[in-house]
């Protein structure tokens, strides 16, 4: 959360952060914080069933997407494009099952649940100078 709330501090409209890791390793709770650093005072609920929920009352509106139901395609009706390009910023949980309709930078994060502890291992991968940019003012490698 806290680091997703540094990161929310720093995002722009039409930035996109793509989430990636299996079932309960962190991402909507990473979405959590990064709505916080937007100045969001909604609760975050996964969006899960819905595949995407909208947060307006933010700094800049957020757009929480869950596509693990489009494992079997679909994405591409979905409309995402218009997502990525608005006014706000765009969060994806299983990005995998959407790759195709990526934009050309965005920020990546990988969340690794490891056996010891309950511990979160994330990698942060900045596709863009953006997102370097961004990475860079949270510390870069620095183990969190
Ligand atoms: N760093 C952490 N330490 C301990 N517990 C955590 C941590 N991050 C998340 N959790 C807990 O793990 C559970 C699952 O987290 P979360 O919902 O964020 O996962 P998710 O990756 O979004 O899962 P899904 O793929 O099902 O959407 C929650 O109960 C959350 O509070
Ligand atoms: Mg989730």
């Amino acid at each position: 959360m806290q680091l997703g709330q540094q990161i929310g501090k720093l995002v722009m409209a039409g930035d996109v952060i793509v989430l990636s890791g299996d079932l309960g390793a962190g991402k909507t709770t990473f979405t959590k914080g990064l709505a916080l650093g937007l100045d969001i005072d909604e609760t975050i609920k996964s969006p899960t069933f819905t595949i995407i929920r909208e947060y307006q009352n933010g700094r800049l509106p957020l757009y929480h997407m869950d596509v693990y139901r489009l494992e079997n395609g679909g994405g591409s009706d979905l409309g995402l494009e218009e997502y990525f390009d608005g006014d706000g910023v765009s969060v994806v949980e299983w990005a995998q099952f959407v790759a195709d309709e990526l934009p050309a930078q965005f920020l990546e994060v990988s969340f690794e649940r490891t056996e010891i502890d309950d511990v979160r291992r994330l990698e942060l991968i900045a596709h863009g100078p953006h997102f370097e940019q961004i990475l860079q003012q949270v510390g870069g490698n620095r183990e969190q």
